[in-house]
């Protein structure tokens, strides 16, 4: 599962959806700084780290090594689950390779994000994602194994939380952490989760050996990701459909198939490019219809009309073969609806110079209600005609929709998870 735009396409609702159809579900990259929310009557949980299919007793939930995982994140939400009267004991499996993110991390993101001269601010969720990769790949990480090897964990934490106190105290001049302080809770967390810890491919595979799917859940979006798209205004982690492998652990021969969530239009938190981004009463309507808050930090999301030019990369690169579309009941009642259908004068992976290089497909709006629609003839004819433009815009076909934020809101043209396309369909599709 796929978020195609940059993130809070509505993946949390649509993966707890989906859940019920399959033995396991997967995290494998990003952290803490996802929000997937989930809505129950007049109940709302947002899970951070926590595999949205947690909601099932039965699924398998893992995190697999290609994510980084606060401790202190993973014990909050096993208790706002323990409130909805869900247990995931025995059932959640953190992957012992998977790097910690400690609170040195979120301060050290919060601090360094910062604009200055050869420097932009990425408008990060100041989680310390960014700053956990960055010492996965400097090797000096410390991972979920290391818990199990309480003596060497001290020497561990205080080198690590040493360098990060520099960092905060002489380059940023912000407030340090004691490096004991840190270890002491580190070894209280260790209590809890080591049961939890443990090889996260093994346990997917007895599940796929046995016929049963296994539901790997992005976090963020591709235009997310931090070697294909608008970097630096990316988040640290690779969001492309091929990481779900490395970061699950999974080997490649198993028969993997992409299912892209859009958001029937565009947002974006934090900064970077946004073609389609409305700065007017348009927008704001976008916002207040959509309650676009980030899920993580509730900062006010950017918002635009749906960019087909970036969906269509996004469903290349990534082969995605059936597209789901969220929050088309925030069109509801529009007199008409914009689809970006090309940049003019633009080089392929540049962005439009103004908004006058972006060309429009304008279509008429509909005045009756998708929200709550649960069959496809309840759908308006415009509403139909959109999702249909975007499917040809966008070179794969929609085979869902999420018609507002409970479970049963939800249309289904072809089943999500019997998707069967080959290369060449793909290739096809798209008019490669
Ligand atoms: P970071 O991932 O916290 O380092 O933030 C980097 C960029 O990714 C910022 O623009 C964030 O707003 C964005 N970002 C990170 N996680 C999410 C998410 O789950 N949804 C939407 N945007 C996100």
């Amino acid at each position: 599962m796929l978020g195609t735009q940059w993130g809070d396409e509505g993946k949390g609702k649509v993966v707890d959806r989906l859940s019920s159809q399959v033995a396991a579900v997967c995290r494998y990259q990003g952290g803490h700084n996802a929000g997937h929310t989930l809505v129950n009557g007049n109940r709302k949980l947002v899970l951070h780290i926590m595999p949205a299919g947690a909601l099932y007793s039965g699924v398998l939930c893992a995190i697999g090594k290609g994510a980084v995982v606060s401790p202190a994140s993973v014990l909050e939400e096993i208790e706002a689950l323990r409130q909805w009267d869900i247990s995931v004991e025995g059932r959640l499996v953190i992957d012992a390779r998977c790097h910690i993110v400690l609170p040195s991390h979120g301060l050290l993101d919060s601090a360094s994000d910062r604009a200055g001269p050869g420097r932009a601010e990425i408008g990060t969720t100041r989680k310390g994602i960014g700053p956990a990769y960055e010492d996965r790949a400097g090797r000096r990480g410390l991972r979920f194994g290391d818990l199990a090897r309480p003596g060497q964990l001290a020497d561990r934490v205080h080198y690590l939380v040493e360098r990060h106190n520099f960092l905060l105290r002489e380059r940023y001049d912000a407030a340090a952490i004691d490096p004991a302080e840190q270890t002491d809770l580190l070894l209280k967390q260790a209590e809890q989760l080591l049961p939890m810890v443990g090889d996260v491919p093994t346990e997917l595979m007895r599940h796929a050996n046995k016929g049963d799917a296994v539901l790997m859940e992005g976090a963020q979006g591709y235009l997310l990701d931090v070697d294909s798209a608008s970097y630096p205004f990316v988040t640290s982690s690779n969001t492309a459909a091929a990481n779900a492998l490395v970061g699950t652990g999974l080997p490649p021969v198993f028969p993997m198939r992409v299912l892209g969530l859009a958001k029937a239009y565009n947002t974006r938190v934090g900064d970077g490019p946004f073609p389609t981004e409305l700065t007017d009463e348009v927008g704001e309507r976008l916002r207040t219809v959509g309650d676009e808050q980030g899920a993580t930090t509730g900062r006010p999301r950017r918002c635009g009309w749906l960019d087909a030019v970036l969906l269509r990369q996004a469903v290349r690169d990534n082969g995605v073969g059936g597209l789901i579309v969220s929050k088309l009941d925030v069109l509801d009642g529009w007199d008409e609806v914009r689809i970006a259908t090309g940049y003019a004068d633009t080089a392929e992976g540049d962005w439009p110079a103004s908004e006058d290089d972006i060309e429009w497909e304008v279509l008429p709006g509909w005045q009756d209600a998708v929200a709550g629609c649960t069959r496809a003839e309840q759908l308006p004819a415009a509403a139909r005609h959109y999702l249909e433009r975007i499917g040809e815009l966008a070179g794969a076909p929609v085979v869902a929709l999420s018609t507002g934020p409970e479970r049963s809101h939800w249309v289904e043209f072809t089943d999500p998870l019997s998707l069967s396309y080959s290369a060449e369909q793909h290739l096809s599709r798209l008019q490669l």
